[in-house]
C-alpha cells in the first residue's frame, strides 16, 4: 500500500543552510522513493500565528516555494501546495476543534513555554498568547488528517503535535465513525541520521539564535561571509587541529562524501589553517548549492510561474480534500435537507415491522378459533375452540382495544401461550399492535 508522507513548512522566514540539510534535502530524497505519495505544503496559516508583518509573510512564501523547487522537488510526483489555498483545512480545523479537549491544549509545549515565561517574568500567564497559538496543534492536526497521512517527518520539537493529532483523530473516529475509521492515525517520523546542523556559534542553526548561514539569499558572497564568521579555536596554521571538536567539520560533513571527509580531517590534523579550511567549506557548499541558486534566482524573477505551480498543486490537493470534507460534513450532521424519518416515526415504523397479527378461523370440526402470530409468523397465542364465532371475535376485539391488559384474563380463560413463548414477548407484541392501530387511526 502506498504510504502518504506529509510535512509543512511554516512561512515566516527565509530558508538557511540548516533548513536545507535538516528538512528540504531529506524530504526531496524521500519523495523519490517508490510506494510513497508525498504532500509538502507551505504552512502559511501557521505563519500568521507568529508573524503579523504581511510583507514578511509574502517574501517568505515566495522564498520557500522557490527554494523547494530549485532544490529539485518534482511537482509531478508530489503534491506541493499552500495551506491557505486549501480552505478545507480550516473547515476540518473546526470539526476537530469541536472534539478536542481544552485540557489537552493546556498541555501543549509551545503554549506552556509561553505561560512559563510569562509567569517567570511576573506577567499574566496568558499575556501575549493568542488563540492561534493556543489552538496551533489543532490546525496542524487538520493539515495531517485532511490527507490521511501515515508518516509525518518532523523535528523532535513537533512530536507532541503529532501525538495530539492522533488523539484528535481517534476521538473523531470514535464519536462520529459508527465503525468507520475516517482518519488514519499518523506517525511522527524523526530521522536520527539527518544531521542537526550547527550554526556559526556551534549551537543548532536557527533564526532565533541569529547564527545561520543563508542558503541562496545574498548569493555566494553572503555564503562566504557567513562561513568566515564560524567560530573556531585559536590554533594557528601549522598547528594540529582536533576535527572532532569543530562544528566547522560538522558543517563540512553535511555536504561531503566519505573520501572528502577523511581528507579534510587528515589535513586539519596535519595543521591546515582555519582560514583555508573555511575556504574549502565554501567551495564544497558552493558546488552543491551553486546550480540550485541559479535556478532559485530564475524562479524568483518569475513569481507568476511559482504561483501557477502552487495553484496546480492546490487543485491536486483539493481533489482529495473537497470530497473528504464533504463526507466529514455528512458524518457530523451537516447534510442537505431531505425528508427525515424523525426518531419517533422511525421507532413506530420499526414497531410496525414487529406487529403481530390475529387470525380467526373455523376448523373442520365446525368450531371457531383464533390465534396470534408474531410478525415473523411464529405462533404466540392459541385459543381453544368456541362454539360461537362472536365469542372468539369478542376476544380479538378486546386484544385490539386493550392490548396486553387483556392478556392475563385471557390466559386464565380460553387462551394459551404457544409452546416456548414467554408471556413478556406476547405483551410486547400486543403493545406493538396497539401502537400501530393507534398510529393508523
Ligand atoms: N508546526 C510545524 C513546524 O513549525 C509546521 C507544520 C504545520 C507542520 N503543519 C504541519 C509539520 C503538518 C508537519 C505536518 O515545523
Amino acid at each position: 500500500m502506498t504510504q502518504r508522507v506529509l510535512t509543512g513548512i511554516t512561512t515566516s522566514g527565509i530558508p538557511h543552510l540548516g533548513n536545507y540539510v535538516g528538512a528540504i534535502r531529506p524530504a526531496i530524497q524521500a519523495s523519490r522513493e517508490a510506494g510513497v505519495e508525498s504532500f509538502f505544503f507551505l504552512a502559511d496559516y501557521h505563519a500568521l500565528i507568529k508573524c503579523d508583518d504581511p510583507d514578511r509573510i509574502e517574501r517568505s512564501r515566495l522564498a520557500i516555494a522557490a527554494t523547494w523547487l530549485a532544490a529539485g522537488l518534482d511537482t509531478s510526483r508530489v503534491t506541493f501546495y499552500r495551506q491557505s489555498d486549501v480552505p478545507e483545512t480550516n473547515e476540518l480545523n473546526w470539526l476537530l476543534t469541536c472534539v478536542t479537549a481544552k485540557g489537552q491544549m493546556n498541555r501543549a509545549h509551545a503554549y506552556k513555554a509561553s505561560v512559563d515565561a510569562n509567569v517567570a517574568a511576573g506577567e499574566d500567564p496568558d499575556a501575549g498568547v493568542t488563540m492561534g497559538l493556543y489552538c496551533y496543534p489543532i490546525l496542524m492536526a487538520a493539515d495531517i488528517l485532511l490527507f490521511n497521512a501515515h508518516r509525518v517527518p518532523v523535528g523532535r520539537d513537533q512530536i507532541q503535535h503529532i501525538e495530539m493529532a492522533r488523539d484528535v483523530a481517534q476521538r473523531f473516529n470514535h464519536v462520529f465513525g459508527k465503525g468507520r475509521e475516517y482518519f488514519v492515525l499518523p506517525e511522527a517520523e524523526v530521522d536520527d541520521n539527518v544531521a542537526v546542523l550547527p550554526g556559526l556559534d556551534g549551537r543548532k542553526m536557527s533564526k532565533s539564535y541569529d547564527n545561520t548561514v543563508p542558503l541562496f539569499e545574498g548569493g555566494s558572497k553572503a555564503l562566504k561571509e557567513a562561513i568566515a564568521r564560524i567560530v573556531t579555536d585559536s590554533k594557528l596554521p601549522g598547528e594540529p587541529k582536533d576535527p572532532e571538536g569543530a562544528h566547522l567539520v560538522t558543517l563540512f560533513d553535511a555536504f561531503a562524501d566519505e573520501s572528502q571527509r577523511a581528507a579534510f580531517r587528515a589535513d586539519l590534523i596535519g595543521g591546515l589553517g582555519w582560514g583555508e579550511a573555511k575556504q574549502r567549506l565554501v567551495n564544497l557548499v558552493e558546488d552543491h548549492i551553486g546550480p540550485m541558486r541559479e535556478r532559485y534566482e530564475a524562479l524568483i524573477a518569475h513569481p507568476e510561474q511559482i504561483e501557477e505551480t502552487l495553484q496546480a498543486g492546490a487543485a491536486k490537493a483539493r481533489a482529495i480534500a473537497t470530497p473528504f470534507v464533504n463526507e466529514l460534513r455528512q458524518a457530523v450532521g451537516l447534510r442537505r435537507m431531505v425528508a427525515l424519518r424523525a426518531p419517533a416515526q422511525a421507532e413506530a415504523s420499526e414497531a410496525k415491522a414487529a406487529v403481530p397479527v390475529f387470525k380467526q378461523y373455523r376448523e373442520a370440526d365446525g368450531q371457531f378459533y383464533f390465534k396470534l402470530a408474531a410478525h415473523d409468523g411464529r405462533l404466540l397465542l392459541q385459543s381453544q375452540a368456541f362454539a360461537d364465532g362472536r365469542a372468539a371475535g369478542g376476544w380479538v376485539k378486546r386484544f385490539k382495544t386493550e392490548g396486553a391488559a387483556a392478556l392475563s384474563e385471557a390466559l386464565a380463560g380460553p387462551v394459551a401461550l404457544a409452546d416456548g413463548v414467554a408471556q413478556a414477548e406476547v405483551e410486547a407484541a400486543l403493545a406493538a399492535l396497539l401502537a400501530s392501530l393507534a398510529d393508523a387511526a
